[in-house]
C-alpha cells in the first residue's frame, strides 16, 4: 500500500542533526508519502534540505487563533508561508504538558483548515481506559468533543494510544483495526493513521491493517535505517 508517514521529530534533535537527517532521507527510494515535522526553528532549514524532492513539510503544533497579539504563538498562515502543508494537532504530550483542552484542539483544527493546511489530529486512550476496555468509548467521546462543526473530510486522524507512545508496546492489529473502523464510521476522515511505537520491525504487520492509511512515527523517525524500514514496509 502507498502509505502516508508523518515523522514527528519532537524536540530531540538540534539544527545540524535535523538538516543532516532530512538530506539523507531525501536520497532514499520509496513510494509512500512522507511528511517531516521538525521543531519550529528548523522548519525552513529542513525545507531547504528536502527542496528537490516530494517530501512534505509539517509542523508539530500551531496557535489556536489567527491574531497577531499572541506572544509565543505560530499561526497557520505563518506555517503556510514557509511551506508547511501539514500540522500535528492535539498530540497527547501537548494535552498533558501544555494542558490543551478539547476546545483548544478544536480551535486549532479550525484555524489550520481555514488556512488550507491539513491537520493531523491525535486521539487515543490512556492505560487505565485501555485496561478497563473503554477504548472505544474514549475515542468516541474525544471525536465528539473536538469535532463539532468540523469538515472531517479535510482532517487526518491519528489513533495514538497514550500507553503505546515511546514504550515499545502496541495494541494488537485487531484492536487497531477496530478503533480505526470506529473512527471511519463515526467521522469519515480524509485518512486514519496509527501512531505509538511504530518501528521497522512492526511496520510490515501494521501495514496489513486495511483500515489505516499510514503511521505517525516518533522516535523511530529520527533514525535513518528505522525510517527507511517503515517507508518500504507493507
Ligand atoms: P513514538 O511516538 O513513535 O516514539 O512512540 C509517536 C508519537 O508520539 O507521535
Amino acid at each position: 500500500m502507498n502509505k502516508l508517514i508523518v515523522a514527528n521529530w519532537k524536540m530531540g534533535m538540534g539544527l545540524a542533526e535535523s538538516v543532516e537527517l532530512a538530506k539523507s532521507i531525501s536520497h532514499l527510494n520509496f513510494e509512500s508519502e512522507l511528511v517531516l515535522a521538525p521543531s519550529f526553528p528548523y522548519l525552513i532549514a529542513v525545507r531547504e534540505a528536502i527542496a528537490a524532492g516530494s517530501i512534505k513539510l509539517g509542523a508539530q503544533d500551531c496557535a489556536s487563533r489567527n491574531v497577531s497579539a499572541f506572544t509565543g504563538g505560530v499561526s497557520a498562515a505563518q506555517l503556510k508561508e514557509i511551506g508547511c502543508s501539514y500540522v500535528i494537532i492535539g498530540h497527547s504530550e501537548r494535552r498533558i504538558f501544555a494542558n490543551e483542552t478539547a476546545q483548544v484542539v478544536h480551535d486549532k483544527i479550525k484555524h489550520v483548515l481555514d488556512k488550507g493546511l491539513i491537520p493531523v489530529l491525535c486521539i487515543g486512550e490512556d492505560i487505565i481506559s485501555h485496561k478497563s476496555n473503554e477504548t472505544k468509548e474514549v475515542i468516541s467521546m474525544q471525536l465528539d468533543e473536538i469535532g463539532f462543526n468540523i469538515d472531517w473530510s479535510r482532517v487526518i486522524v491519528a489513533y495514538e494510544p497514550i500507553w503505546a507512545i515511546g514504550t515499545g508496546e502496541i495494541p494488537t492489529t485487531a484492536e487497531i483495526a477496530e478503533v480505526a473502523g470506529l473512527i471511519i464510521e463515526k467521522v469519515k476522515p480524509m485518512k486514519v493513521l496509527y501512531g505509538g511505537s511504530v518501528s521497522k520491525a512492526n511496520a510490515g504487520e501494521l501495514s496489513q491493517i486495511k483500515q489505516i492509511d499510514g503511521f505517525l512515527v516518533g522516535s523511530a523517525s529520527t533514525k535513518l535505517e528505522e525510517l527507511e524500514g517503515i517507508l518500504v514496509a507493507g
